[in-house]
């Protein structure tokens, strides 16, 4: 059993999982995710994209099942790989209609309860397939339902795409137009963005690549059951946030069990918002 302590019992517990890539994954780590997501009785389930490997149906059903084994709330969004890529007509005219009818039709799913506030956002884009797009009215929408949120709630964004490159890689951010969408959500009081799509593990904040007013942490999710691995063991990652104060463990998956990889916390500020680790 999982020793629980006073902190978890207080907080508000998230899953982030990411890219699981129905097709290829491992059968065994994903009941070995599912008992883990269960045995924690999690607030929010947050998957961040990369349901399936090729957007078959096939991969998207063994998707919606595993999803139905989780009684918990969800947020869930596409990944690049949820976009048509065998058949160019829907492609082109309606790349998402597998993951809307056998994962969730809405493309801005909400969550919230009396501490934190989560929305979910689509950053794919069917004619870049790999890297990820906001366009100027989805920055708009994000921004305008951000701002409508009460500031005291911790305030969460997910999407799939980077927008920190991952430390000591020379791939970039995966949103081309990431300047123009980092401006706009500064200021939301936006306090977390959860991302994954690079398949690696590791926090940061938005002022150490961009000139903004706040420092939002960036939290990125490595995969969580794929055999599609970047060096990495399979992980995910277990976010608690107790009113400014946030942790995460990076617990990373060993034969049939979950084990501590890493392990951050931040306190947040309440001038500006900035995130530091000093508690
Ligand atoms: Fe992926
Ligand atoms: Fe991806």
């Amino acid at each position: 059993m999982y020793k629980i302590s006073p902190f978890f019992l207080m907080a508000k517990t998230i899953i982030h999982i990411s890219d699981l890539h129905f097709g290829t994954e491992n059968l065994t780590f994903v009941q070995t995710l599912l008992k883990e997501i269960n045995q924690y009785k999690p607030d929010l389930v947050i998957v961040s994209g990369d349901f399936t490997q090729r957007a078959r149906k096939k991969q998207f059903k063994a998707a919606s099942e595993f999803l139905n084994k989780i009684p918990y709330a969800k947020i869930v969004i596409p990944g690049n790989h949820d976009v048509a890529f065998f058949n160019l007509f829907y492609r082109i005219f309606n790349p998402l209609r597998r993951f809307k009818k056998h994962i969730h039709p809405d493309l801005y799913p909400c969550f919230k309860n009396s501490e934190i506030a989560v929305l979910g956002v689509d950053s794919t884009a069917s004619h870049k397939w790999k890297s990820g797009h906001l366009s100027k009215t989805q920055i708009e929408i994000i921004k305008n339902k951000l701002s409508s949120i009460d500031n005291k709630l911790f305030k969460i964004l997910a999407m799939h795409h980077n927008i920190l490159p991952s430390p000591g890689s020379k791939i970039k951010k995966s949103i081309e137009n990431y300047s123009h969408f980092i401006r706009a959500v500064d200021q939301c009081g936006l306090d977390l963005i959860l991302s994954g799509h690079l398949h690696k593990s590791y926090c940061g904040n938005t002022q150490e690549h961009y000139q903004t007013h706040d420092a939002i942490l960036v939290i990125q999710a490595g995969t969580a059951v794929s055999r599609r691995r970047r060096g990495e063991a399979n992980s995910y990652n277990l976010i608690t946030i107790n009113g400014n104060k946030i942790g995460i463990q990076v617990r990373g998956i060993e034969k049939n069990r979950f084990l501590l990889l890493n392990d951050y916390s931040f306190q947040k500020t309440n001038s500006r918002r900035v995130l530091n680790s000093d508690f």
